[in-house]
């Protein structure tokens, strides 16, 4: 039985937990974070003890895993006591170095799941590709061990190349989101749904499981529609949704 423990208690804490909690292999130990309330919440839903102390850690865990916001790592780091030979800890972030815990352990790395992660929304584990990270095998064989439980794509990866995946996921992922995020406020500007475009969005999602990004282009940009793209950028309002057509139409023109 693994006894993990989790720093954090928000949207990849509470997802995690959850999926953990489920397993017969695993039990959860200890839920520390921030805000009591918060620590209290998770930790009632999964049978474990809690607090907001991070000095209070409880000794008895195999694997802490630490989902707190990328900014409060390196505080979170700093306040930890020094774990015990076999323990191993862990953050869950794409873009932060695996050694900020080499001077609480001598077991650390990465466990980052490869997905837009919400507390209220279910996750189908077994699709998320799980990265994992490790400064030695036994850390390596653990966090794999442990991915494989949930995932059915788990893969050992560097630093860099995690970055370059989160780099490509807040492209792929936060960038469309905010162009949708556009695509909604023009259509409540011009009182029309923006639901008519539901169809097209995922139509949009789905080609690209089959076809490379750049074959499945369509629109003024690629076809060089210049008149129809001067027409669009006039007609906007709004400058910075003109500069981002602009950018945007350029980047596909140049391809
Ligand atoms: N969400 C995603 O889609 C996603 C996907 C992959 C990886 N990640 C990574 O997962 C990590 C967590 O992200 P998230 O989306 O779960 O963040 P989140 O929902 O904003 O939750 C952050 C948590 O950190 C806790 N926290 C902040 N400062 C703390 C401190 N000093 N001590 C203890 N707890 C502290 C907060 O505690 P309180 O609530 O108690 O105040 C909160 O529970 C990040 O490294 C992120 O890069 C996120």
């Amino acid at each position: 039985m693994m006894r993990v423990s989790f720093i954090g208690s928000g949207n990849v804490a509470t997802q995690l937990a959850l999926a953990f909690y489920a397993m017969d292999s695993i039990n959860i130990v200890q839920i520390i974070s921030r805000t009591q309330n918060n620590a209290r919440k998770l930790g009632k839903q999964v049978h474990a003890s809690y607090t907001n102390q991070i000095q209070d850690l409880n000794p008895e865990t195999d694997l802490i895993l630490v989902a707190v916001n990328d900014d409060a790592l390196f505080k979170v780091a700093k306040s930890l006591p020094i774990l015990d030979a076999g323990q191993i800890i862990c953050h869950c972030a794409g873009s932060v170095q695996s050694t900020i815990f080499k001077d609480k352990s001598h077991n650390f790395g990465c466990f980052y799941p490869l997905q837009t992660i919400s507390k209220s929304r279910d996750i189908e584990w077994d699709q998320v590709p799980v990265l994992i990270t490790s400064n030695n095998p036994f850390v390596d064989k653990t966090l794999v061990r442990l991915a494989q439980c949930l995932s059915n794509h788990v893969q050992s990866v560097n630093d860099e190349q995690r970055m370059a995946l989160h780099v490509a996921a807040v492209f792929s992922c936060n960038f469309s989101n905010a162009m949708y995020q556009i695509g909604a406020r023009i259509c409540e500007d011009n009182q029309v749904p923006f639901t008519y475009l539901h169809p097209l969005i995922k139509e949009t999602a789905q080609k690209i499981l089959n076809l490379h990004p750049r074959e499945a282009q369509t629109g003024p940009a690629i076809r060089n529609d210049t008149w129809i793209i001067n027409k669009h950028t006039k007609w906007l309002k709004d400058q910075t949704h003109r500069d981002i057509y602009y950018t945007l139409s350029a980047f596909i023109q140049n391809q």
